[in-house]
């Protein structure tokens, strides 16, 4: 299947921001996101293995849809999408990202922080956007202002997001989703403590509630 941005979005209150430094517990972690309740996954392209570990969840893990994030470049897209990535998730937009993207195939959530960066994305035809960094850029009150001049834009606001401040986020009209890192703590990938990763996802699906 392929997902459009906004089913990307639509589907769990959070999309975890995953970053993997051992092949060997992205298996494991994609399955307890996934028993948790969470199918979207964002592994971001910070690490050596991260293509890598987009292709075996890929492979291992088809109830998840694993994404790549830190997607800044035509050549991150395509490595992505060579790797089994559904989605692209990316810091900043670029309009040559997001022709490369388009021309892939390859839904794209783009990073925007800025009215200019909005005017930019929908220029493009990007109307589901990752407001980023949330928090730095000026969390509920820049969401509130930006609702007014482009209202059709919809948002997953990531950088800072906790399970405690998400709710407010998500009750937010402009939003349909949060991304962030809390999900999956390095702590817990070092311990291989998948349950505390899975226990993560299932309180993080009550979200919104
Ligand atoms: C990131 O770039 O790492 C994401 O914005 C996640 O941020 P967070 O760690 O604050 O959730």
């Amino acid at each position: 299947m392929q997902w459009t941005a906004r089913q990307i979005m639509q589907d769990a209150p959070v999309i975890p921001v995953i970053v993997l430094h051992d092949v060997a517990a992205a298996v494991e972690m994609a399955r307890a996101l996934v028993a948790g309740g969470i199918r979207m996954l964002e592994v971001t392209l910070r690490t050596p293995v991260a293509l890598e570990c987009i292709r075996l969840i890929s492979r291992e893990v088809p109830e998840a849809v694993v994404g790549a994030g830190t997607v800044c470049c035509a050549s991150d897209a395509e490595a992505a999408l060579h790797a089994g990535a559904r989605f692209a998730v990316s810091p900043g937009y670029t309009a040559a990202l997001g022709a490369s993207c388009r021309s892939l195939g390859l839904p794209l959530l783009p990073g925007v922080a800025t009215a200019s960066d909005i005017m930019r994305a929908q220029d493009d035809g990007y109307t589901e956007l990752k407001f980023f960094p949330a928090i730095q850029a000026g969390g509920i009150p820049m969401l509130i202002a930006l609702g007014g001049p482009f209202e059709h834009i919809r948002f997953c606001p990531t950088g800072g997001m906790t399970q405690a401040n998400a709710n407010e986020y998500l009750h937010r009209p402009n939003v349909l989703c949060v991304g962030g890192s809390w999900l999956v703590p390095a702590d817990a990938l070092a311990q291989r403590d998948f349950a505390r990763i899975e226990s993560l996802a299932r309180a993080a699906v009550q979200l919104k509630g």
